[in-house]
């Protein structure tokens, strides 16, 4: 598997994270969490009182900002905050932070980098369209909001949330609208991408199924 690039695209809670974390062990590959570095850059803009509507404020940030995979943890400024960038709060922020042009410019960088030397799964929205437009495989995951609301209720329960699941569609509903109206590199199928519906289906079958697909 020497240098492969498996991009995994869609929509806030279609399961990518999940499968491709799972994909990238089977393969012993590694795996980015692309999603996970817009989200470290918000943490920082609101730990630091910076409004994500303040572009110019943003993007000075994101300069001054590093960000680090290791071992599975995700690093801010040399700190682990694999829990920190999973609230709700950094949730309902991050799609304005993600739209951010020169946002975008520094995290692709950093994404391309990690891509050039080795054999990688991402996950993301724009990585089969604007990151590796040549990658050897591409997905695109999708369910629908109620279903991809349920899934990220469940997790955010587990970590101790008390609101509501009607609260969690609504966020993702505003969020798929933001990403994929943007104007640079929206949420898009990439062209020649693989489209894998995964309302209904478990885990494994989900994985199954793009196994099948990469030979
Ligand atoms: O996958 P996620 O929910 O952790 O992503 C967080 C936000 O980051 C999401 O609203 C869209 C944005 N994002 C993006 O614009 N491009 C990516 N490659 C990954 C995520």
């Amino acid at each position: 598997m020497e240098n492969i690039i498996i991009a995994v695209d869609g929509p806030a809670g279609a399961g990518k994270s999940t499968i491709a974390k799972i994909i990238a062990k089977r393969l012993n590959i590694n795996y980015i969490d692309t999603g996970a570095m817009y989200r470290a850059v918000t943490l920082k803009c609101l730990q630091n009182n910076v409004d994500v509507k303040d572009e110019n404020a943003v993007i000075e940030m994101a300069k001054k900002t590093s960000i680090d995979f290791r071992d599975n943890n995700i690093y801010l400024d040399s700190k682990i905050v694999n829990d920190e960038i999973r609230t709700l709060e950094v949730s309902k922020n991050v799609s304005d932070v993600a739209k951010i042009k020169e946002v975008r410019y520094l995290m692709v960088d950093l994404q391309r980098e990690i891509g050039k030397n080795n054999a990688v799964i991402l996950d993301g929205r724009d990585i089969g369209s604007y990151v590796f437009p040549n990658a050897d495989y591409k997905f695109f995951l999708v369910a629908t909001p109620e279903e991809r609301g349920k899934r990220r209720y469940i997790e955010l329960k587990e970590k101790g949330y008390d609101g509501t699941l009607e609260d969690i569609i609504n966020d993702i509903i505003r969020r798929d609208e933001i990403d994929s109206n943007r104007e640079f590199a929206p949420l898009v199928k990439a062209e020649g991408a693989i489209e894998i519906d995964t309302t209904g289906k478990d885990i494994d079958q989900v994985v199954d199924l793009v196994l099948q697909k990469i030979k």
